[in-house]
């Protein structure tokens, strides 16, 4: 039988939180977004045997889905995809890229989990090319190709929680969604209006952190006392109330001193670092209105409130600083 079906290629971006890290595991809300400048892609290209093999060329890695110990994050999720399309996974390599680092708070996880399966909603999209149902899909956006955005959101959870544990949900949420959030765990997914544009530096520590580690050490943390870490809970989940008021009314000014006073919380709760307190210093001292780590903490990512009159000596003290490599993005 001749094969109809098309390699297919999706992607999806990386993320940052700006405010409610860690408290967000615990029921607090917290603002994240999405960050266009790092990407995930994944090509699903048809073979002409029955096997499924995965090649994540940046981490040289090339192996069969058969072979792939039960909890390979991208194993779990070709096979939850192929199952929610209610096709078999079979006859296709998976090849992944992506420029986002991998353990710097930015998503990288829950960015190639979410192109797998925009890319296999498509591929499956494909197959019959006699069906014209298909074929309208097909040339629909990658989320709707037999996948809604919720499908895929909900699949890279799923593997989220294989990374570690306890996930909130928030990385997949903004990155299946494209858009800021402002997220409360278990509950439906909020847009806001961003009023003001404005920029964000993201500076990378060059410290890989896991977020399975810094997430379950805050747990072992709050069990041995849980009043005091409920109390830093809710003072961060104060501050990303008042940090989605300013941005929807547009006062880009209130915003700084919101990051430092989080950064503050996040420094008690145990998951700051040298190499943070470094770069958010320096990010200050260069005239930054506000800086704090992003994500897990203990190393990964700052990222500090900057201008377009001092972004440039902000990303130079930055890099002087130590920083690896520094990106600005523009939050709208
Ligand atoms: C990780 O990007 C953010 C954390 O709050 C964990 C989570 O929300 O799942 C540290």
């Amino acid at each position: 039988m001749k094969d109809d079906r098309l390699a297919t290629t999706a992607s999806a971006p990386g993320k940052i939180i700006l405010f409610g890290e860690h408290a967000v595991v615990y029921g607090r809300p917290a603002i994240a977004v999405p960050v266009f400048q790092v990407h995930a892609e994944a090509t699903i290209e048809p073979r002409a045997d029955e096997r499924v093999e995965i090649d994540a060329a940046d981490i040289a890695r090339r192996y069969e889905l058969r072979a792939a110990p039960p909890d390979d994050p991208i194993a779990t999720l070709i096979e939850r995809t192929c199952a929610q399309l209610g096709v078999a996974p079979r006859g296709f390599t998976a090849h992944i890229r992506s420029t986002i680092p991998v353990a710097r708070g930015l998503g990288s996880g829950a960015a190639v989990s979410v192109a797998i399966a925009r890319a296999l909603g498509k591929f499956f999209a494909t197959e019959d090319t006699g069906n014209t149902e298909n074929k309208r899909l097909r040339d629909l956006a990658p989320s709707a190709a037999g996948l809604s955005i919720g499908d895929i959101s909900a699949l890279a959870y799923e593997v989220e929680k294989l990374h570690h544990g306890t996930p909130s949900g928030i990385d997949n949420t903004v990155i299946a969604y494209e858009q800021p959030v402002y997220f409360v765990r278990d509950q439906p997914i909020e847009s806001f209006r961003v009023a003001r544009p404005f920029l964000i530096a993201i500076a990378d520590t060059g410290v890989a952190s896991p977020t399975k580690i810094a997430v379950s050490d805050v747990r072992r943390a709050w069990e041995s006392d849980r009043a005091r870490y409920e109390a830093l809970f809710d003072q961060i989940g104060a501050i990303a109330r008042d940090a989605r008021a300013a941005i929807e009314r547009g006062d880009v000014d209130a915003l700084g001193p919101l990051m430092n006073a989080n950064q503050a919380r996040l420094r008690e709760i145990g998951v700051s670092s040298p190499e943070i307190e470094t770069l958010v210093d320096a990010a200050l001292r260069a005239g930054a209105r506000g800086a704090k780590l992003s994500g897990a903490g203990r190393g990964g990512n700052v990222i500090a409130l900057v201008d377009e009159a001092n972004r440039e000596a902000i990303e130079r003290a930055l890099i002087e600083a130590g920083a690896a490599r520094v990106i600005v993005t523009r939050v709208e």
